[in-house]
C-alpha cells in the first residue's frame, strides 16, 4: 500500500489546504494528514481541536485519515510507512522555505521525498495566518474557510474578546 503524508500546523485548516488533500488523496492509497503539536503555545487552535477539525472536513473522503504528531517529521513519516510528503507550493515565496525544508528532510531520511502540489489559483493567496488576522478584527472570512470552520475561529475571537 502506498502511503503519503501531508504534514502542516493547520491553525485552522483553509480552503487552501483542503483542496491540496483531496487532490493529494487521488495519487496514493492512503493520505495521513499529520498536524504538528507544537504545543499550542502559538496557536489559535490546541492539537485536539485542529485534529477534530481536519476531520469533520474530510470525513468523506475515505482513503485520509488525521494524526497528530512530535518531533521530526521524517520520523513521524517512517513511523506511518510513508516514503512521500506531500507540500503545497502558492506562490515563489513559499519556495525557499519549501525547498530548504525538503532538502533537510532527505539529508535526515533518504528513503523520503516531498512532492509539490500547486495551490489552485484560488487559493494562492489564503494562509492560516490572514484568516486569523482578518477574524481578529471582525472580517469575513468566508472565501477562506468553510462555514463549519469559520463558526470555530469566529467563537475564539468571541471567547477572546468577551474574556478581556
Ligand atoms: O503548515 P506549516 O506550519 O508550514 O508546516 C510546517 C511543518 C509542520 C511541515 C514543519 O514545521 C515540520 O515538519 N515540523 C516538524 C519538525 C521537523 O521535522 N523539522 C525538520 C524539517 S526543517
Amino acid at each position: 500500500m502506498h502511503t503519503a503524508i501531508y504534514p502542516g500546523s493547520f491553525d485552522p485548516v483553509t480552503r487552501g489546504h483542503l483542496d491540496i488533500i483531496e487532490r493529494a488523496a487521488k495519487t496514493t492509497d492512503k493520505l495521513i494528514v499529520a498536524v504538528l503539536n507544537n504545543g499550542a503555545k502559538n496557536s489559535l487552535f490546541s492539537v485536539e481541536e485542529r485534529v477534530k477539525m481536519l476531520e469533520e472536513e474530510t470525513k468523506d473522503i475515505p482513503n485520509v485519515e488525521i494524526r497528530s504528531f512530535n518531533g521530526l517529521l521524517v520520523e513521524f513519516a517512517a513511523q506511518c510507512d510513508a516514503h512521500v510528503i506531500i507540500r503545497g507550493l502558492r506562490a515563489i515565496t513559499d519556495f525557499e522555505y519549501e525547498l530548504q525544508m525538503a532538502q533537510t528532510n532527505r539529508v535526515l531520511n533518504h528513503n523520503i521525498d516531498t512532492l509539490f502540489l500547486t495551490a489552485d489559483l484560488k487559493y494562492s493567496y489564503v494562509s492560516s495566518s490572514t484568516v486569523k488576522e482578518v477574524a481578529r478584527f471582525g472580517g469575513d472570512i468566508s472565501s477562506f474557510v468553510t462555514p463549519n470552520i469559520a463558526n470555530y475561529v469566529m467563537k475564539k475571537f468571541t471567547i477572546h474578546s468577551e474574556s478581556k
